[in-house]
Parts: structure tokens; C-alpha cells; sequence
């Protein structure tokens, strides 16, 4: 493997493709912490995603967002990293991820991802649209960029989190090296 310098494993996708879900459950299978961006970035703000966005704006919030992967990623130990959907929007952070961490894109299909995520009030790209339109407009965007930087992909439409994260885990395996019987 050709990133053996960067022991972080990444998770990019979509909202709603399970990044969340499924990166504790690597964590604790890889015996290594998971740490969800989006989370840092609420506690680091003391206020929600959906507030940072009303408050201070998009913008703003990916300067949040670039902050925190570059803060995350130079952590001396690996790392399972849950990343927000918009993380490859710019190009420093697809630089980053490429360069330090082993990237996983956790895909679905878009019938999954609006039913996974509805109209929840929590994301402010999806309040008051209509989901199917903010999804294909989004792939239309991201697609390509989660997958110019994957080192692995994995469709999670109709397969459990438990299940993912397990299959991840024996890809890995073999991939990083990890010896963890
Ligand atoms: C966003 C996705 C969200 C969150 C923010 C913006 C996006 O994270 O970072 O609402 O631009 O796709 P999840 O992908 O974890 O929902």
C-alpha cells in the first residue's frame, strides 16, 4: 500500500451514505479512535452544523470544516475519520485526504440516501428542498470527486451498517496490513 506513512482511514460520501453509522464500528473493529468531523466542528463552535450555516454561512463552515480535517489528520495516531458529505469541495482537503489517509467512499443509491436522510432539520443543504433534487444535483457535483480520490469504494444501499463495517474491516486487512485476530 502506498500511503504506509498515513495510517488514517477517511470515509467520503454522500449524506446519508452512512459515514456516521458505519465509522464508530470500524473504529472499534480496527482497535483505533473514530472521530466524526462534523462533530468537532459543532463542539468546537459550542452551536449545531444547522446553526454555523444560519449564523455564519456556508463559507464559513467550510473554513470550519478545512480546519478540522487539517487538525484530525496530522493526529500521530490512526485515525477513523467520518468526513461531512461536502469535505471534497475543495481541492485542499481532497489534497490531504489523498495524501495522508486511506480513503473510503461509502456509496448509495438515491432512493437510499432520501430515505436515510428525509428532510432532516440537522442539514442545511436539504432544509426545505426537495431531497431528490439536492441529491442528483449533488452527485452531479461530488461524484467524481469522491472518486477521484477513493482507494476503495463500497456500496451500502442494501447492506447493515454492522455489515459494511465488517467488510471494510477484512478489505483492510489485507490492504494496510492490519493484524488484529
Ligand atoms: C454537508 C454534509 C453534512 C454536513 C453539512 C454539509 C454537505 O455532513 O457536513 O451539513 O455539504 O454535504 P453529512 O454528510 O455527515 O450529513
Amino acid at each position: 500500500m502506498s500511503k504506509e506513512k498515513f495510517p488514517h482511514v477517511a470515509l467520503v460520501g454522500h449524506m446519508g451514505s452512512g459515514k456516521s453509522t458505519v465509522g464508530p464500528l470500524l473504529g472499534k473493529l480496527m482497535k483505533c479512535n473514530h472521530v466524526d468531523l462534523d462533530v468537532v466542528i459543532a463542539n468546537q463552535a459550542g452551536r449545531s452544523i444547522g446553526v454555523i450555516f444560519e449564523e455564519k454561512g456556508e463559507k464559513a463552515f467550510r473554513d470550519f470544516e478545512e480546519l478540522a480535517l487539517e487538525s484530525k489528520i496530522s493526529n500521530q495516531e490512526p485515525l477513523v475519520i467520518s468526513t461531512g458529505g461536502g469535505i471534497v469541495e475543495r481541492a485542499a482537503n481532497r489534497e490531504l485526504l489523498k495524501e495522508k489517509s486511506f480513503v473510503i467512499w461509502l456509496r448509495a443509491d438515491t432512493e437510499t440516501l432520501v430515505k436515510r436522510v428525509g428532510n432532516h432539520p440537522l442539514r442545511p443543504l436539504l432544509k426545505e428542498k426537495d431531497p431528490l433534487e439536492v441529491f442528483f444535483e449533488l452527485d452531479k457535483e461530488r461524484a467524481h470527486l469522491y472518486q477521484e480520490i477513493a482507494d476503495l469504494e463500497i456500496d451500502t444501499s442494501n447492506t447493515e451498517p454492522s455489515n459494511v463495517s465488517e467488510m471494510l474491516f477484512d478489505s483492510l486487512k489485507s490492504r494496510l496490513g492490519l493484524n488484529h485476530e
